[in-house]
This record gives structure tokens, sequence and C-alpha cells, in this order.
């Protein structure tokens, strides 16, 4: 397929391509650029570095989302979850792409930028909003038209979303080292943390690195919420199967590690991989799947085409969390969240998020979907692909 800005990308769909696409080392490999996401997140993110830049990076930034963390987050998720579905009673409906998106990014402004006064809270929700709204697929796709038109025009308003977010972000970073208390979240621990030749991040990274945190963990994780809803609903025996489950399950802690919950969430990945594909440029020739690609290509893997592999999943097309019960499949056969050198650093902070979310809305509410006819599909949004129309579920009774 021809992208634009990268040219021809090679992809492949078949567990053999995806192990030589995702097992190729980084020094054979660097990140494909442009890439459409640069303006919202800067030039020093993790995205976009390659090389020895990338794994310095990495150095510091995966540490805060190691599994053992979670506990310090799963009761954040759960308020943010509360708070959104705080006011809703019988006969109320929960619309269920607009609630994921509201919970998404209030974790990520608690989680991740640690920020707990619910004054700002709202401060950064506004900023963010706008600023992911301004990186329109235009914008972020033409980079001819990034251009400040007399201090107007898209990109002069993406600038100045950014900029705000940014002066919010420095406040953040100066209150924390000024109190020398750095704190249990993302930001505390990023702060604290030293690449392996002793240097902490410098403020103009620190503040890119966030910023990459925001774009590429809250699409993401609210279409998947919004996806996970709408199968759990679509299904009662899927939805009585998960309120059972929940009954087990005294805090937030406990829902993050239920076994059919999980094995939904994971479902949910396989028929909607929210990142649909992973890239990579060659840097020197690589075999791929018997294919001999140069240096200079760039390989691809097409998660949906993977995931719905006939020679891999029995009836692929099912939504089945059962398959997810028993023998895992291999990491080149299920890729959600990529994987080698550049697996996505958010992915078991991701699970628990989803889980947690789920698990605390219906524990709370009694929802029951009234949708008939064709369910919605796939389309794309951001980084991300969405639902393609609103998901509405009724509030039955609270419970
Ligand atoms: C369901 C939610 C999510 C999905 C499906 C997802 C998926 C992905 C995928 C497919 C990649 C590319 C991996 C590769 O090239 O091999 C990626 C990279 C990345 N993700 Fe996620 N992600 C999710 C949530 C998150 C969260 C919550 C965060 C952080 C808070 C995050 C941060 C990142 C970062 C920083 C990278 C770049 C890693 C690198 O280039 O080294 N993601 N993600």
């Amino acid at each position: 397929m021809r992208f634009p800005g990268l040219g021809e990308v090679l992809f492949f769909a078949t567990a053999e391509g995806a192990r030589d696409i995702l097992t190729a080392p980084s020094a054979q490999c660097r990140a494909p650029l442009p890439n459409p996401i640069e303006p919202v997140v800067g030039p020093n993110s993790l995205i976009l570095l390659s090389g020895e830049a990338h794994r310095r990076a990495r150095s510091v930034l995966t540490p805060p989302f190691r599994g053992e963390l979670m506990r310090h987050y799963v009761d954040l998720i759960a308020e943010a979850a509360c708070d959104q579905i705080a006011t809703l009673g019988p006969g109320d409906r929960l619309l269920v792409g607009e609630a994921a998106q509201n919970i998404t990014l209030d974790v990520v402004i608690r989680v991740v930028f640690g920020v707990t006064d619910r004054a700002r809270r709202s401060e950064y929700s506004r900023v963010t909003t706008q600023l992911l709204r301004s990186g329109s697929a235009m914008l972020m796709l033409v980079p001819w038209l990034r251009r400040d038109v007399a201090g107007r025009g898209p990109w002069a308003r993406l600038v100045a979303f950014r900029a705000q977010l940014d002066r919010l972000l420095s406040e953040q970073i100066d209150e924390r080292r000024g109190s020398g208390e750095h704190g249990s979240d993302v930001l505390g621990l990023i702060l604290d943390a030293t690449d392996d030749e002793g240097n902490v991040l410098g403020d103009d990274v620190l503040r890119d690195q966030l910023r990459t945190m925001l774009a590429a963990g809250h699409e993401t994780s609210s279409t998947s919420l919004a996806w996970a809803l709408h199968h759990i609903h679509r299904d009662d025996g899927i939805r009585v199967r998960v309120i059972d489950e929940l009954a087990s399950a005294a805090t937030p802690a406990d829902i993050a590690t239920l076994p059919y919950l999980g094995a939904v969430i994971q479902e949910t990945l396989r028929v909607h991989p929210t990142v649909p594909i992973v890239l990579r440029r060659l840097t020197a020739p690589l075999t791929v799947a018997g294919v001999a690609c140069s240096a200079g290509d760039v390989v691809g893997i097409a998660l949906p085409a993977l995931h719905f592999n006939p020679d891999i999943w029995t009836d692929p097309t099912a939504f089945n969390p059962e398959r997810f019960l028993g023998p895992k499949p291999s990491p080149f056969q299920y890729a959600p969240f990529g994987g080698g050198y550049r697996r996505c650093i958010g992915a078991t902070f991701a699970h628990s998020e989803l889980a947690v979310s789920i698990g605390t809305i219906m524990k709370t509410l009694d929802l029951r979907s009234h949708e008939q006819g064709k369910p919605p599909r796939a389309v794309p949004r951001g980084i991300a692909t969405k639902p393609s129309r609103e998901i509405a579920l009724e509030v039955i009774a609270r419970r």
C-alpha cells in the first residue's frame, strides 16, 4: 500500500511475517518518519526516536509501567470511572464512546500527569481535548499545511493549545521538583529516574514524553473500552458471566486480575486492534516471510488481517473470549501492542485500565443494549480506529 509521506509499505499478515518484523533488532530498523503524530508529541518523543536515543529514552519511560506498580494506579482508575457515571440512574442512557473518552482522559491526567485537584483536572481536560482535536488528520498528514497564517488557521491553533498544555505541565513539574516529594504516579517516577549514564530528563524532553503518553494512551484505551462494553452488552451470555465473576472481586486490584474479564479484553483487542498497523523502516536487508526486503523499505504488520487469519484462528469473525482461556497464542499470532524492542510501554497499564473501568461501571450500573441491526464499523480516528457511531446502553438500575 502507498502511505502519505512513507511511500510504499509492504504489509504482512502471517505469524511468520510478524515474527520476522518483531524480532528484527533495533540496529536493523528505524521508526518510519514522518509520523502524523509528530506535531502533538514533539521531536523528542519516544515514538519518533531510533537507535541509541530510543533505547535510552525507553530505559527511563518503561519502569513506571511495570506490572507490580499497577497497584498504585488502579484506585485512581476506579475513581475516574465512578465520577463519570455518578449521576446516572434508571432510565438514563450511558453513551459509551463519550464516557470512555472522559474516563481515559481523566486517567491520563490523574495517573500520568499526577494532577489531583479537581479544578486543575478540568483545566487539563479542556486543554488536552482541544489539543488532540486540533491535530486534524489533514494537518497531521500534510506537512505543508503546518503554517501560521497571521497567527490564525489550524496550525496556529494547534501550536497555541500545545503551548497552553506545556504551561500547565511546567507548573506541575516545577511544583513537584520544589516540594522535594516526587510522588508514586508516572510523572513522579519519571522525575526520579535516570538513564544508564545517570542523566535525568530535561524539561523539554519530559514535556514531549508526557504529551506522547497522552497521545498514545488516551484515544487507544478509550476506543478499546468502548468496543469492550459494546461486545459485552451485545451478548447476554458474556454480560452475565462478567457480572458473576465481578461478584468475587472486592477491590479494583482484584478486578484487574479477573481471568474471564481479561479474556474479554484480549478478544476485544483481537477483533479491534485499535492501532491497526505496526511499522518498521529497515536500515539493512531483511527477509520477511521469505520475501527479500532492502534497506530503506518500510515493512508492516496488518493487525486486523493477522488477527482474522483463518490459519491461526478458528472461526475468526466470532467474538469468543473463551479462546483466550486456553493455551495462549504466540506473540506473533496476536500482537495488539506490537512487539520486540518497540512494544507498547503502556500494554499492562492499558489492560488494567480497561478491566478496572469495565468492572467499576458494571458493578455500579445494570446496563442493557437495545442495539439492533448492523454493529458499528471500525473507522480511523486520530491514531486509533473507533466505532463508526455512538453506542448507547440503557441504565436499568444502580446496583
Ligand atoms: C488499548 C490500548 C493501547 C493499544 C492497543 C496500544 C497499541 C500500541 C501499538 C500497536 C504500539 C506500536 C508498537 C510497536 O511498534 O511494536 C504502541 C506503542 C506505544 N504505546 Fe501503546 N497502546 C495502548 C495504550 C497505551 C498507553 C496507555 C500508553 C501510555 C500511557 C501507551 C504508550 C505507547 C508508547 C509510548 C509507544 C511507543 C513505544 C516505542 O516506540 O518504543 N500506549 N502502542
